[in-house]
């Protein structure tokens, strides 16, 4: 397995450029096979999630165009297939998306269940009732979610927990359904208001996204478009937290500073200085060291969960105690012991943690144990005196395009560092 190698290096200084987003990207990828005509999409990111999905889709029937400048087109008028095996879906836990989709054009649908994963038990019961309720039969057999309905009708499900994918699975199902589908205590993420902008774009009928309730009037079939997806805001954040992390000025281009709002603010606590454009944002924190920041997270427009390991490691350096929060997963904290090995002063009481800042970290050999916590190592090596070595980035190159290149154009000293070649033939034997 690869690993990252940091050498400490001083304040990153310059500016870079956000890719896609992913966690709309996903969604939108699979929204493709609600229609029998060619759908293009551009600003789609390079990331090993998207491969995953592109393969995923590949074995359902689906055909790709890729072009080099992040677009592709998705062809979905040969699906043959109707079952997302287990050995992809372990891989990535997303693949519960293809559920809606496959099911309300297709009328079946087999999706493996996702099992566990590190961060949390994350369960699907929101996406099989909502599916239920819109008139599904659904049996739980040797491990797959097997879905059949001859034509799904619209229903009014009430989330009793925000669930991202949960409101993006429906809201597609619902498309092509008989009748209206109203969503209540609906996510309001702006990945889910993208991925309306590209059913509408598609023929569908969807009002609401983005608020807490997403109305949507099927249709009998969706057409051909064009959708441009839209910036990273958690990759946004995460370069924005090394720059003040490392007493740098950085500025992000193609970004969306509006997606940020609660992540900005907490930034500016920190002492940051920020200016902000349409579409880019500049963080100058030169000269001065971060002031310690307590947060919480909770569902969209609150402090989103995919930042709160960055702010963990920022908080580590920081100047005072913070009591950070995280109230979405239940296992999320996972960072912790690896920031400890690089000296963070940091205990765990349930859901809460409470950082000390200390004066500086010192590098230190650390694992990632999912995307956001290979993040908040990445900061923290950053900040720190001497070499970290991480390992397991497989879970950093799911969310991060090429993130070594980008925080290598702002000043930093990272490579990444192939597996080492067992002794026999000197071949390189991946774990
Ligand atoms: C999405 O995951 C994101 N992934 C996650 O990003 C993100 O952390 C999460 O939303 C919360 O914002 C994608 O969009 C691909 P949820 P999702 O359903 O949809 C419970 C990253 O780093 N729940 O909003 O799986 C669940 O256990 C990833 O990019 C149920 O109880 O999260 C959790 O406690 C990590 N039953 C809470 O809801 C269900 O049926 C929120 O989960 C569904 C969810």
């Amino acid at each position: 397995m690869d690993k990252l190698k940091i050498i400490g290096n001083g304040p990153l200084e310059g500016d870079i450029s956000i890719s896609g987003a992913k966690n709309a990207a996903l969604p939108i990828l699979a929204s493709t096979l609600l229609s029998p005509e060619p759908v293009t999409l551009r600003n789609v990111p390079h990331l090993r999630d998207i491969t995953t999905t592109l393969d995923l889709m590949g074995r359902f029937g689906s055909r790709f165009e890729l072009s080099d400048n992040m677009s592709l087109v998705a062809d979905n008028r040969d699906i043959t297939e109707l079952r997302a095996p287990y050995e992809l879906v372990k891989t990535m836990r997303a693949s519960i998306l293809f559920l809606g989709p496959l099911l309300t054009r297709f009328g079946e649908a087999e999706v493996s269940l996702p099992g566990g994963c590190a961060i949390g038990s994350r369960p699907v019961n929101l996406h099989i009732e909502g599916l239920k309720a819109m008139g599904a039969h659904i049996d739980i057999d040797e491990g797959y979610i097997k879905a059949r309905a001859s034509r799904l009708r619209g229903a009014r499900f009430v989330f009793d927990v925000v669930s991202v994918t949960g409101t993006e699975n429906l809201m597609m199902a619902a498309a092509l359904a008989d009748g209206v589908t109203v969503l209540e205590n609906a996510a309001r993420e702006p990945e889910i208001s993208d991925l309306a902008d590209c059913l509408n774009a598609m023929g569908a009928r969807v009002t609401g996204a983005g608020s807490d309730t997403v109305t949507i009037r099927g249709v009998d079939s969706l057409h051909a478009a064009e959708h441009r997806v839209i910036p990273d805001r958690i990759e946004s954040g995460t370069f924005l937290v090394a720059a003040a992390a490392t007493a740098g000025r950085v500025r992000i281009r193609n970004t969306a500073p509006q997606f940020l709002d609660a992540v900005l603010q907490k930034l500016a606590d920190t002492g940051a200085h920020l200016e902000t454009g349409s579409d880019w944002i500049e963080l100058d924190m030169r000269g001065r060291r971060p002031r310690a920041v307590g947060l919480t997270t909770a569902p969209y427009p609150a402090f989103p969960t995919d930042m709160q390991a960055q702010f963990v490691a920022l908080n580590a350096i920081a100047d005072g105690t913070a009591t950070v929060k995280e109230t979405i997963f239940e296992n999320r904290f996972m960072h912790v012991q690896e920031l400890q090995r690089m000296g963070a002063d940091i205990e765990l009481q349930g859901n809460t943690a409470i950082v000390r800042g200390v004066d500086k970290l010192h590098g230190a050999p650390v694992m990632a144990t999912d995307l956001r916590a290979s993040a908040c190592l990445v900061i923290a090596g950053l900040a720190a005196d001497g070499e970290t070595l991480i390992d397991r980035i497989y879970h950093l190159d799911r969310g991060y395009e090429r993130i070594e290149e980008k925080l290598a154009q702002l000043g930093a000293r990272i490579q990444r560092v192939p597996a080492a070649a067992k002794a026999a033939g000197g071949r390189a034997v991946n774990h």
